[in-house]
């Protein structure tokens, strides 16, 4: 988490830091700051938003050809004023940071030794001293951090200054995205690309343990053993509209809005290229031939794709299938068998826990390793022997939408590919998957046309404080999902089970002020559902079911229904993920909460 930006020019840099720090909000938001270089260094920090930091930095009249900015989500200390970035040592040195330093206080006790006094509870700080400690003994800002970050443990992503040498600033990482921005005359760098965009699309991605010593006019990198290299610049594709609103009021309404699109331009290849090893890249039929089960391994929203591709592969490619939370697989003696493949998914690329989950299982044998992911060029993906970009552009939203379907359509051709390799796909059914493919933009327009009736549920969920989300089958984790939504951003408290659990406990909970939201489309479990809603309306339950027209529901007291599209068959979870995301924005909007920005969260989470 946290973002961090780094600029020199012949211009004055605040313009470029405040704006890339606005695109890193995502990353963190709970404090932002700002150090420039003119003739002295100078520093704003404010707890709180971009925006709040941007006045105090146009009220003090803050300028410079060379700075570093940071936006915070807080690990180490609180969201204090003091705890923000960038800290400064001995008045002249400034520093960003993302991430954690693991031997923080023995660098700490060490450092006070020397003479340093801290002003912060961050681990961020000692880097700050550890560095102005080597620059004052080596008298160069580039040995000095390539001396201090040898000597750190954990994982970072720096940017550092210093009033002794105007003329450059020094970039590093370990475990956190980093890249270069390469200009005319000027060299940015940021913690993504969407912060650089809007002054060069030219970028160079650091790999782990570079250093970057960065000057007007050019950028020399470093890798970890101090050798200097030449890393690849490539031309990023991102454009600027798509970080932009538009007619939306919301990142994520806009990115509910935009799945039609993304999952049109994510079936694209599969359609071009039925069910074929080498939508997974280079050597993938080799690795994917002769799988005898797959492994999952993912975090939250992502986890729950996991589980709806469970259903998927067990029964079209029929392999056993498990999906584990990352965080949990990590420090489990999990049993390998090297001939099953290891499926990571992530968004950002860059989860913590899903990359060291992925690094333990190469380390018990797995060598078939698929990622699906949505940022090129991310950690996870280049850590993997596989890989399957989804196409869903950027997504801001804290709250994961179009990036959800993708990872399911992503899936959807894992699970064809793995079924054909091994027989179980006949020409016929592949055509009817791929059909379905097709006709998938638009059932989800249709599921997106609901949101009037679901804005009118809104009202109704209002002022509950819990919900309860039910499904069977395929439709569960699309419970989970919904759960999760509503609760990230609207803070109600929201749980989801199978509906067929819900006799061995949690209807003890239902009364006329739970809300039962249930996802029944009429399906082979469809019977089941049903009789599972009536224990909930024999206990007084008000119920909230969304149900396509095959599912004969009708309103009636204290039943609900909203009508979804009919899309029969196994992408069904895929259109049913509509109405529960449009469910939580609505409810989310009543309640007046930041969407975009739910309270104690941040979009890419790389730490533990
Ligand atoms: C929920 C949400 C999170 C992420 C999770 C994993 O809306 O967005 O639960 O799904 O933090 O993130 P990635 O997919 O980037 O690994």
């Amino acid at each position: 988490m946290c973002g961090i930006v780094g600029a020199i020019a012949q211009r004055d840099v605040v313009p470029f830091l405040v704006n890339g720090l606005k695109r890193l909000e995502y990353r963190g938001y709970d404090s932002a700051g700002l150090a420039v270089l003119s003739d002295e260094l100078r520093r704003v920090r404010r707890t709180g938003r971009v925006a709040e930091m941007e006045g105090a930095a146009l009220a003090e009249g803050l300028h410079g050809f060379l700075g570093i900015g940071h936006t915070r989500w807080a690990t180490h200390g609180g969201v204090t004023e003091g705890n923000a970035h960038p800290h400064i040592s001995d008045g002249e040195l400034a520093l960003v940071h993302n991430g954690i330093i693991e031997n923080h206080e023995e660098q700490r006790d060490r450092l006070r030794a020397l003479g340093y006094a801290f002003e912060s509870q961050t681990d961020s700080e000692v880097i700050a001293h550890l560095i102005q400690h080597y620059l004052k003994t080596e008298g160069d800002l580039l040995h000095a951090t390539q001396k201090a970050v040898r000597e750190l443990t954990g994982a970072y992503a720096i940017a550092v200054v210093s009033q002794r040498e105007p003329g450059r600033f020094v970039a590093a990482r370990m475990g956190c995205p980093l890249l270069v921005g390469l200009g005319e005359g000027e060299n940015f760098v940021a913690s993504d690309v969407s912060a650089v965009v809007a002054v060069t699309r030219k970028v160079i991605f650091l790999e782990e343990g570079d250093v970057a010593d960065v000057h007007l006019d050019r950028v020399d990198i470093y890798d970890a053993s101090g050798a200097r290299v030449d890393r690849r610049a490539h031309m990023s594709d991102v454009s600027l509209a798509s970080l932009e609103l538009g007619p939306f009021n919301h990142f994520m309404q806009k990115e509910i809005h935009e799945q039609p699109r993304a999952i049109a331009d994510t079936i694209e290849p599969v359609i071009a290229e039925g069910f074929a090893p080498r939508l997974f890249g280079a050597g993938a039929e080799e690795l994917l031939r002769d799988v005898e089960g797959v492994q999952i391994l993912a975090c939250g929203t992502s986890y729950y794709a996991g589980l709806v591709a469970r259903y998927w592969i067990e029964e079209i490619a029929g392999l056993p299938c498990s999906v584990e939370i990352a965080s949990e697989y990590r420090y489990r003696a999990a049993h390998a068998n090297p001939n099953n493949l290891i499926v990571t998914i992530s968004q950002s690329g860059e989860t913590l826990d899903t990359m060291e989950a992925l690094k333990y299982a190469k380390s018990l044998g797995h060598g078939k390793t698929l990622s699906i992911c949505n940022v090129p060029e991310s950690a996870i993906p280049r850590a993997s022997a596989m890989v399957f970009y989804t196409r869903a552009g950027a997504e801001i939203g804290v709250a994961s939408t179009k990036a959800f379907t993708t990872q399911l359509i992503a899936l959807f051709a894992l699970t064809g590919t793995l079924a054909k390799l091994r027989g179980r796909l006949d020409a016929a059914r592949e055509h009817e998957f791929l059909e379905d493919l097709r006709h998938l933009p638009g059932s989800v327009q249709h599921a997106l046309n609901l949101e009037p009736q679901i804005t009118a549920w809104a009202e109704m969920f209002n002022h509950k404080h819990h919900a309860l989300f039910l499904g069977r089958g395929l439709h569960y984790p699309i419970a989970l999902e919904g759960a999760l939504k509503l609760k990230e951003i609207s803070y109600i408290h929201a749980e989801a089970y199978p509906a067929g659990e819900l006799k061995h406990g949690p209807l003890a909970l239902v009364d006329a002020d739970m809300p039962v939201v249930v996802i029944a489309p009429n399906d082979a479990l469809l019977e089941k559902v049903k009789s599972n809603m009536q224990e909930v309306r024999a206990r007084g339950g008000e119920l909230f079911v969304f149900a396509d027209a095959d599912s004969h529901f009708r309103d009636s007291e204290g039943v609900h229904v909203i009508r979804t599209p009919r899309h029969v068959g196994l992408l069904s979870p895929v259109v049913h993920a509509i109405p529960v995301q449009l469910l939580a924005y609505r409810t989310a909007l009543k309640r007046g909460t930041d969407v975009d920005k739910p309270r104690n969260l941040a979009k890419s989470v790389t730490v533990e």
